[in-house]
C-alpha cells in the first residue's frame, strides 16, 4: 500500500480495543500504537516521585521537560519516561485509576498529541485510545467507536487480571471500570466521545476472533476490496 492509512479505535475501557488493534494491525503490517500507555506512565512516573495527580499545576510542573516516548520492540510497544522503561509498571488497577486522573490535566493532554501525532506523520497506523477519532487524529481514514456492555467489559477485564496473578474482585472491577468510564466521558479536555463520523462496533457476545473479523470487514470495506 502506498499511501498512508490510519485508523482510530476509541471506546471505553475493556471494550477490547488494544487485543483486536494489535491483531489486525498484525494483518494489515501496520503499527499499533496504544495510546493509553503514555497515560499510564505518566501516572505512574508521577506517583513514584511523589506527585499528587489531582494537582494539576504540580503534574504540570513535574511534565515540564519530562520525555516521554513508545519504543517498538520485539515483544512489542515499550513505554519510557525519561529513559526508564515502564512498561512492567502499568497495568495493574492503580495504574488505570492513575492514568485517567492524569488524563483530565490539560496540560497532560497538550504533553502528549504532538507525540501521539508523530507516530501517524509516515506510518499506516491502528491507533487507540479515547480521543484519537477527535482530537489527535480527526482526518483519520477510518474511525471506529468500539463498545460492549459494561458487565462483559469487567468480566473479561477480571479475568485478563485474574490470568496475571492480581489479586481482585469481580465486582471492583466492575466499579472501577465505572468509574473511569463516568470520569473519562465527562472531563473537561478531550473526553470520550464518538466521533460523528466513526463506525459504531458493539462487541457485546462476540468472541475475539469475531470482533477481529468484524473490524476487518469495515476495514477492507472502507479499501474498496
Ligand atoms: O486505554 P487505557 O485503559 O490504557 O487508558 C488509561 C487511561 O488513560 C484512560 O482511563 C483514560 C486515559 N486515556 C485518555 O484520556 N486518552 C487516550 N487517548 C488514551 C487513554
Amino acid at each position: 500500500m502506498d499511501k498512508i492509512m490510519r485508523i482510530a479505535i476509541d471506546g471505553p475501557v475493556g471494550a477490547g480495543k488494544s487485543t483486536i488493534a494489535k491483531a489486525v494491525a498484525e494483518r494489515l503490517g501496520f503499527i499499533y500504537i496504544d495510546t493509553g500507555a503514555l497515560y499510564r506512565a505518566i501516572g505512574v512516573h508521577c506517583a513514584k516521585n511523589g506527585v499528587d495527580v489531582d494537582d494539576d499545576k504540580a503534574t504540570a510542573e513535574h511534565i515540564a521537560g519530562m520525555e516521554a516516548d513508545l519504543r517498538l520492540a520485539e515483544n512489542g510497544q515499550r513505554v519510557f519516561v525519561n529513559g526508564e522503561d515502564l512498561t512492567d509498571k502499568i497495568r495493574t488497577p492503580e495504574a488505570s485509576m492513575l492514568a485517567s486522573r492524569v488524563s483530565a490535566n490539560p496540560r497532560v493532554r497538550g504533553f502528549l498529541l504532538d507525540l501521539q501525532r508523530s507516530f501517524a506523520r509516515d506510518n499506516s497506523v491502528i491507533m487507540d485510545g479515547r480521543d484519537i477519532g477527535t482530537v489527535v487524529l480527526p482526518d483519520a481514514e477510518l474511525k471506529i467507536f468500539l463498545t460492549a456492555d459494561a458487565e462483559e467489559r469487567a468480566k473479561r477485564r477480571y479475568d485478563e487480571l485474574a490470568a496475571k496473578g492480581v489479586d481482585t474482585d469481580y465486582e471492583a472491577v466492575l466499579a472501577d471500570l465505572n468509574k473511569r468510564d463516568y470520569d473519562d466521558s465527562h472531563r473537561d479536555f478531550a473526553p470520550l466521545k464518538m466521533a460523528d463520523d466513526a463506525v459504531l462496533t458493539d462487541t457485546t457476545g462476540n468472541t475475539f476472533e469475531q470482533s477481529v473479523e468484524e473490524i476487518m470487514g469495515i476495514i477492507n470495506e472502507k479499501l474498496g476490496k
